[in-house]
């Protein structure tokens, strides 16, 4: 089997990292994963079966139990993206042993996209720093956090789930928080990751820069867009 492209692309909540790895999969006709959705239908679960106090045991219990179809399940389940979810899977995220039962579903993906796909884009938050290291080009997307919560007010009114401009903001620094002081895996830019600070930009004008900057990688030099 020939060997795979990989992208990482890695950043904190809301930073425009998903519109990101999404249309960069399309331009090369990679396959795309969202490794966020993999933490939330285990928190998902979690929440299920045990609620909000569950403890890290509880945690582990639930994400080895969880069988593909499972997964397949609550990823598609209408709480999926809500903010209480979100909570949840930063909380299992902090677990060791949870990170691990999902480190290998991530890197299978990487090294045998599905499809056949000649490569493969993974979001999340330690992608270029622990699932794939060896990555082929590793983005790091930032945006200032009003700017952040701005955008995820504005993504769950659009599906029509109420939220308060206060609430989102405090949880998403919380999560910011717990995501980047965890001693497991915490968010951190890979030493040769290409920052994007997307602020001010348009998804247009981020999809350029991390456009020229993949033409820049040994991988990317011979590859054309996929049509
Ligand atoms: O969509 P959003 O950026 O808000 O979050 P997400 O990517 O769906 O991830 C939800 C939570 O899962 C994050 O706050 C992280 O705690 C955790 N996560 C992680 O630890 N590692 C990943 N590779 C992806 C998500």
């Amino acid at each position: 089997m020939a060997e795979r492209i990989v992208v990482a692309v890695d950043g904190p909540a809301a930073s425009g990292k998903g519109t990101l790895a999404r249309r960069l999969a399309a331009q090369f006709g990679f396959a795309y994963l969202d490794t966020g959705a993999l933490y939330r239908a285990v928190g998902l679960a979690v929440l299920h079966r045990h609620g909000e106090e569950a403890g890290p045991d509880d945690m582990l219990e639930v994400a080895r139990s969880l069988t593909a179809a499972d997964v397949l399940v609550l990823t598609g389940h209408p709480s999926l993206r809500t903010d209480r979810t979100a909570v949840a899977a930063s909380r299992v995220a902090a677990v060791a042993a949870v990170r691990d039962t999902l480190a290998d579903i991530q890197r299978r993906f990487a090294v045998d996209p599905p499809e056949g796909a000649r490569g493969a884009v993974l979001d999340g938050r330690d992608i270029g720093t622990v699932i794939c290291p060896g990555a082929d080009a590793k983005l790091f997307v930032i945006a200032d956090t009003e700017v952040r919560a701005h955008r995820r007010l504005k993504e769950l009114h659009e599906r029509g789930v109420p939220a308060i401009w206060t609430e989102v903001l405090q949880d998403l620094k919380d999560r910011d928080d717990r995501d980047s002081r965890r001693s497991v895996a915490p968010l951190r830019p890979a030493h040769d990751a290409f920052l994007i600070d997307t602020s001010e930009l348009s998804p247009t004008q981020v999809f350029d820069k991390a456009i020229a900057f993949l033409h820049s990688r040994p991988a990317f030099a011979a590859l054309q867009p996929s049509v």
